[in-house]
Formats: C-alpha cells, sequence, structure tokens
C-alpha cells in the first residue's frame, strides 16, 4: 500500500530560482537562503520518496483570469516548465504518476472534492523552485510529481478549513491506493508577502513564527484562520500560506517538526520552510 511520510513546506519566492540559474547561490545575499535547506537536501537523498504531491499555486502563467479552477490535479506523464516572460527555467521536466494521479482525481471526486483535471500544465516558479532548492541542479529530478494547483490569486481563494479539508482526503486516497510508494506532500508558496500597493514589501515575523508553531502543534485552530487574517497580517500575497494547510491535513492529526527555517530578506518575501513526519 502507498504510505505519506512526510510533509515538507517552502516558500517558492521566483528569484531563488533566477540565482541558481545563474550561478549566484553563493552570493553573500543569496547563501544563506541555500544554506538553510542543506539539512533538507541530505535528508531527502536518504528519504527517497517515490512520488511527490506538490501542492502549489500557478501565478496567472498556464492559467489566466479566463479559467481560475480552485483546485486542480496534473494527471499527466510530465509537465514542462513554463515560460514565465524570461523562457522557461533550465530545470528538467517533471515526471508525473498519471496511475496515482488519475486514483486521487477519482477518490476526490467521489469524496465530494469537485478538483480539475489537468492533462497539461506547464508549471512555473511555484513549482519549480521548491523543486531546485529541494533537489539542486540535477541531470533529471529523482522524483515523479503529481501537481496540485489552487487558485490563491484571483479573490476567493478557498479557506484554510476547505485546504486542510483537502489534504485530509488526499490522506485517505492514497491510503488506498493499492502500490508500495512513499509519498512526500508538500505545501508551498508564502511566508508573509505583499508585492503590490502601499504596504509592498511587508513582513512579518512574529505571524509567520506563530503559524509555523500552529501548523505543526495546533492545526485544529489555525485552519479556522479567516483570509482577513492572513492579508492584514501576512500580506496580500501570504494568502499562499492556505496551501500549506493542505500539506498538514496530509498528515494525520499528530506530527513531529524534523526541521524548520526562516529568513528574510529573499527578494520581497519571508522564506519559511518545514520538514514534518507523522507521528508513529
Ligand atoms: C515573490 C514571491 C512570490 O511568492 C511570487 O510568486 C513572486 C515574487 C517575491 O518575493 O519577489
Ligand atoms: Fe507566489
Amino acid at each position: 500500500m502507498a504510505r505519506i511520510t512526510a510533509g515538507v513546506t517552502t516558500s517558492h519566492v521566483p528569484a531563488i530560482g533566477a540565482a541558481l540559474d545563474h550561478g549566484k547561490s553563493g552570493d553573500d545575499y543569496w547563501k544563506p537562503v541555500f544554506d538553510g535547506y542543506e539539512w533538507t537536501k541530505k535528508w531527502i537523498a536518504r528519504e527517497r520518496p517515490d512520488v511527490v504531491v506538490l501542492v502549489f499555486n500557478d501565478h496567472a502563467t498556464s492559467f489566466s483570469l479566463e479559467m481560475i479552477p480552485t483546485f486542480a490535479i496534473g494527471c499527466a506523464d510530465s509537465f514542462a516548465p513554463a515560460d514565465e516572460g524570461f523562457g522557461p527555467r533550465p530545470v528538467p521536466r517533471v515526471q508525473g504518476h498519471s496511475d496515482l494521479a488519475w486514483h486521487l482525481a477519482e477518490s476526490l471526486i467521489r469524496d465530494e472534492f469537485d478538483i480539475t483535471i489537468m492533462n497539461k500544465l506547464d508549471v512555473d516558479h511555484g513549482l519549480t523552485v521548491p523543486m531546485s532548492l529541494m533537489f539542486g541542479q540535477p541531470e533529471a529530478w529523482p522524483v515523479k510529481v503529481i501537481p496540485v494547483a489552487v487558485n490563491v490569486v484571483q479573490f476567493p481563494p478557498p479557506t484554510g478549513n476547505r485546504c486542510y479539508a483537502l489534504g485530509e482526503a488526499i490522506r485517505r486516497a492514497v491510503l488506498a491506493y493499492d502500490e508500495d510508494l512513499d509519498v512526500q506532500v508538500w505545501g508551498t508558496g508564502g511566508m508573509s508577502h505583499q508585492l503590490q500597493g502601499p504596504r509592498a514589501g511587508l513582513i512579518n515575523a512574529e505571524f509567520d513564527a506563530a503559524f509555523l508553531d500552529r501548523l505543526t502543534a495546533d492545526p485544529e485552530a489555525l485552519r479556522k484562520l479567516p483570509h482577513i487574517e492572513y492579508l492584514r497580517e501576512a500580506g496580500s500575497e501570504g494568502i499562499e500560506m492556505v496551501m500549506w494547510l493542505i500539506m498538514r491535513g496530509a498528515l494525520g492529526e499528530d506530527v513531529k517538526e524534523l526541521y524548520r527555517f526562516y529568513h528574510v530578506p529573499a527578494s520581497n518575501t519571508a522564506v519559511g520552510h518545514l520538514v514534518l513526519e507523522p507521528a508513529q
């Protein structure tokens, strides 16, 4: 049977991908960011998950304002890195797991989560930057990836509570999959950041620290946090953090925090990163 072995959260700042692609990861500005992922890179090389269910958001790259699914799942055999205006990032194509993805789609929809099925999806920095942070610059990515895209770009995004419940449904679906697979669930985006308007550049380290604590220890309260609190406390793009609750819902009630990293500055965003393991 398939198992959920761990959960990971991380920010997905596009400039991190650009720094790596242009050989700047050792620069004074970027080195502390990449150093913060060294522990995880060693850990994941030992863990060797078979599949990552990678929860991310498209930034009006593959989706546009003409079509905005709240939740979508990538069922294709592979996914190309998207051209976000400067050509696609020089990273490997992402290999999917079509059979498990279709199983998830069927299980979720029968579980009353009406997720959109994507048979083609180019993946932007929301997905490729977390891959680079976790795996560096390999010839081919060492895991299969099932992209789960969440609308956090056009109001109204799904509630944290709904995201958490989707995570619980993903857990049920994975555990019912009849193949021996180690599956990780990643939640990406965040932490506090605002890219526009008078509050552009907003960082709220106190809110972010409490969010990290509560995600591990008190998700039942955190899942009720209303949108307005994300916007007020973590900025307009801080709403990306609802995606972390999908990961948390997929891990089950009790988790152990294996690793935490928090760093400012990285472009306009507070970088936050957690590695969680379901309690035995
Ligand atoms: C930045 C962060 C993001 O999450 C994003 O999608 C785009 C830009 C930034 O900090 O520059
Ligand atoms: Fe983003």
